[in-house]
């Protein structure tokens, strides 16, 4: 009986001893997240500011927030996102939630992270832009005085915005960028029925001013591959924000695979959107497989789950070896927008750190 019983409890100790070990892995190596949005702000940061505002929320601790942080699908998400940052105001409301930021990056051991903010769909009714941009200057500031670590911006346009609107978004962008770290210019929100011509000028006046371009496409099935031609063929962009849709169409995964235009992918995202079932339906091996530039990142992680939880889902669904894992850590770095000399320094790291791991 004993010998019986005994064989299986190593068996499972054996196996949370490896899965403790690849988190471990994952969480100590060096990563950039190039794929995560500022307005999805920390719950407790979110609950500090409401009492310091004097304003509510709909949830009153952690433990409702996280329940609250649920939902259905793309548009409940897209209502929900549009609501918790109602509670920030000031200066130093800016401060905590993008200083929380750099903590996180921090705690995940992320080198570098450029954070994508909608200014238009979700602060401006309320908030001046100079107040936004300084408390963000001094927090960048902070991080890296305090963590050694780089965190960068991307100003999104709303594609739902008007493209006169688009353009007032980049022209007040502009003055920032080098101040706060405003690396790029995005494009988010509702994608079905909002083709990216509307806002070519927009993408061109950016361009101009040296931003780097990107946009969330091919993201749900109805945008399907179509909304990721309409991306590549309207805007020239630099990075893709998902463009998982992509695998149904051989044409685009070969021109992908081509041009190696980094896709910024977020699988756990894409299951809790509902897009797959489970994050083994997922296609980010599939298309890495095919040749497309694939990186990792979170999107919104009070709602969903951060950069090393979406390595480690990765990883055990696809039974990912150390050398993958870090391969696509490498992809991360090196589709990043960090200047040459940077890319360098992180690249190093990662290397150096991999292979004192091998040892
Ligand atoms: N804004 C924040 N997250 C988003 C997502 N996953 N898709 C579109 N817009 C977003
Ligand atoms: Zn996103």
């Amino acid at each position: 009986m004993i010998g019986k019983s005994a064989q299986p409890v190593t068996k499972i100790s054996e196996c949370m001893t490896r899965k403790a070990e690849l988190r471990s892995f994952i969480e100590r190596m060096p990563k950039a997240e190039l794929h995560i949005h500022f307005d999805s702000i920390d719950s407790e940061v979110l609950l500090k500011v409401a009492d310091r505002n004097n304003l509510s929320l709909p949830f009153q601790t952690i433990q409702e927030a996280v329940e609250w942080h649920n939902f259905r699908d793309l548009d409940e998400f897209l209502h929900k996102w549009s609501l918790t940052v109602e509670v920030m105001l000031t200066e130093e409301d800016y401060y905590d939630a993008a200083y929380h930021l750099g903590k996180d990056m921090e705690r995940q051991n992320i080198v570098r992270r450029e954070a994508m903010f909608t200014y238009q769909a979700v602060h401006a009714h309320r908030v001046p832009l100079e107040v936004m941009m300084s408390g963000l200057e001094q927090a960048r500031r902070a991080i890296r005085k305090d963590f050694n670590r780089e965190l960068c911006f991307i100003a999104d346009i709303d594609r739902t915005s008007s493209p006169e609107s688009g353009i007032e978004l980049v022209e007040s962008i502009i003055p920032y960028a080098d101040r706060v770290g405003i690396v790029g210019i995005g494009y988010d929100c509702q994608e079905l029925g909002y083709p990216a011509n509307r806002h070519r000028r927009a993408f061109e006046l950016a361009r101009a001013n040296g931003f780097f371009l990107s946009a969330h496409c091919g993201e749900e099935y109805d945008s399907g591959p179509a909304g990721v031609w309409d991306i590549i063929q309207q805007m020239n962009p630099d990075r893709i924000d998902h463009g998982n849709q992509s695998i149904r169409d051989a044409n685009l995964v070969r021109h992908l695979s081509e041009s190696q235009i980094p896709l910024t992918l977020c699988p756990l995202s894409n299951v809790c959107i509902n897009v797959y079932d489970d994050i083994s339906e997922h296609p980010a091996i599939k298309l890495r497989d095919e040749g497309v530039f694939v990186t990792i990142n979170s999107d919104d992680p009070p709602f969903m789950y951060d950069l090393v939880e979406n390595f480690y889902k990765l990883a055990t669904a696809f039974e990912l070896s150390r050398t993958e894992i870090y391969d696509l850590a490498r992809n991360g770095i090196n589709a990043s927008y960090a200047a040459y000399n940077q890319k360098q320094k992180y690249l190093k790291e990662l290397d150096d750190w991999f292979f004192d791991e091998l040892e």
